[in-house]
């Protein structure tokens, strides 16, 4: 196996590559922190015809984009392929043929190049994504709110995650989805409602803020949703103006319940900062909450750049970086799991505890 610069203490360069959803991406990171390249290929145009996420789709995109848009990532940043230290991927937790095709591809590229894999957790990784453009201070407290998950954790180091809560049902980025489907509105819904909520009424309907005044860090927000649906039986066919007023509400309901919650854990672990990453993270009102709030409490808040939320392979190099720099590389026969629960939420593996 080639030498790692690592021990000789020169730069690691890592190729990265993410392909659990519907984006193809590639990166090369320079020490975890350094993006030299960072290419996305997002197959939303291709899935909005179909109003979500086609799995078998989204593998056979993976696997006509995936070679070109590498090629692209190690021609953007200006490096040979023989400079790689090490190939860092994306196995789970997402659609299990999409992460077969970037974890195939990087088992292949590790072997070919004779260098380390590195098989990295994509919500670990959401998480990871403030490195790339902030020294952030541990212990802080991170909220993943993604599609598909919205957790809360304490976060020791670069490695160590506390679970500190959960949803208990739909994920945020589901309910903002879900709710732009039952108002007709296109996919990816949460984008929609983020636009439309700009000019609504936030205060025009009351929906509820599941939890918010009980002490659990858990999440809920199937509830909002069918508060939404009951809102339409009684008010249905809304116009323009009214549409605009049930996004704002129903968007403030999640956001707020969100920025609540995370100021709670914030709070009881007693931390300096706070850290917000996943797609959901790019709605500009939950940007714009949580600033307000937490500056009010003096607490730091990190929101990496829209571009390093939504699903990319830069985070993917910045936790394979740190991973590799701990010796924490995988054998070529690692398989992809779906499950939206992370290894150490399953009680075994890594250092990670359960609340
Ligand atoms: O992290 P991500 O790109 O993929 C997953 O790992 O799930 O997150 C996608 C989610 C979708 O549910 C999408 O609707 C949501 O992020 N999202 C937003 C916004 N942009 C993306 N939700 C609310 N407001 C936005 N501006
Ligand atoms: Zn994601």
């Amino acid at each position: 196996m080639k030498e790692s610069s690592k021990i000789d203490g020169m730069s690691q360069l890592i190729l990265a590559i993410e392909s659990s959803c519907d984006e193809t991406a590639a990166a090369i990171i320079e020490d975890s922190r350094k993006v030299l390249s960072n290419i996305v290929a997002s197959q939303i145009d291709i899935h909005r015809e179909y109003g979500g996420v086609v799995p078998e789709i989204a593998s056979r995109k993976h696997v006509e984009l995936i070679l070109p848009v590498i090629d692209k990532a190690i021609k953007e940043a200006g490096i040979e392929k023989e400079d790689i230290d090490a190939v860092a991927v994306t196995n789970g937790p997402g659609l299990i043929g999409a992460l077969m095709v970037g974890l195939s591809t990087a088992k292949a590229l590790a072997f070919g190049l004779n260098v380390p894999l590195i098989a990295v957790n994509h919500l670990e990784a959401h998480m990871s994504a403030v490195h790339l453009e902030n020294e952030v201070e541990f212990p802080f407290v991170g909220l993943v709110v993604s599609g598909g998950h919205t957790s809360l954790y304490l976060v020791k180091n670069y490695r160590e995650f506390e679970l500190l809560g959960k949803t208990r049902d739909d994920a945020a980025g589901e309910a903002f989805d879900k709710a732009a489907k039952i108002l007709g509105l296109p996919y990816p819904g949460g984008v929609e409602i983020d636009r439309l909520a700009k000019e609504g009424d936030r205060q025009a309907i009351s929906f509820p803020r599941p939890f918010m005044k009980t002490s659990t860090l858990d999440f809920s927000f199937s509830g909002v949703k069918t508060s939404m649906v009951y809102y339409l039986r009684k008010h249905p066919n809304p116009d323009d103006n009214a549409l605009r007023d049930i996004c704002a509400s129903y968007q403030e309901a999640i956001v707020e319940t969100l920025v609540d919650k995370t100021l709670k854990a914030a709070k009881q672990s007693e931390v300096k900062s706070v850290v917000i990453a996943g797609g959901v993270a790019c709605n500009s009102r939950l940007r714009e909450l949580s600033r307000e709030r937490f500056e009010q409490e003096g607490i730091y808040i990190y929101i990496p750049s829209t571009k390093y939320c939504t699903d990319n392979a830069a985070m993917i190099g910045s936790l394979g970086g740190f991973m590799f720099k701990n010796g924490e590389t995988s054998k070529l026969n690692i398989t992809p799991f779906s499950t939206s629960r992370p290894k150490y939420e399953r009680g075994r593996g890594g250092k990670v505890k359960n609340a």
